[in-house]
């Protein structure tokens, strides 16, 4: 028997917990029942999933899904698509 370590990351004052089935932050937000609206259905194309990321963190890049939108769309260094950010462990983000 193998122990499943929880993984967690914040958004707001939220506490969410993820595991490598949760593929983006979005996914993982939802899964624990809380908000954050997602126009396009998580394709990368709308921007109304923005996040965050808190001062701070360590630097982290645009996701692959990200750059398409980015080109469009110039997003300021600190903000992300939940629907294409990866979940990363103790990532703190807030909604706009
Ligand atoms: S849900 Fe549309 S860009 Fe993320």
């Amino acid at each position: 028997m193998s122990a499943k370590t929880t993984k967690i990351f914040y958004l707001d004052d939220l506490t969410i917990p993820f595991s490598a089935s949760d593929k983006t932050v979005l996914e993982a937000v939802l899964k624990q029942g809380e908000f954050l609206e997602y126009s396009c259905g998580g394709n990368g194309t709308c921007g109304t999933c923005l996040v965050e990321l808190l001062p701070g963190q360590a630097a982290l890049a645009p996701a692959s899904g990200e750059i398409d939108f980015r080109q469009e769309r110039p997003l300021k260094d600190s903000e992300r698509l939940a629907c294409q950010m990866p979940c990363q462990e103790q990532l703190r983000l807030r909604r706009p």
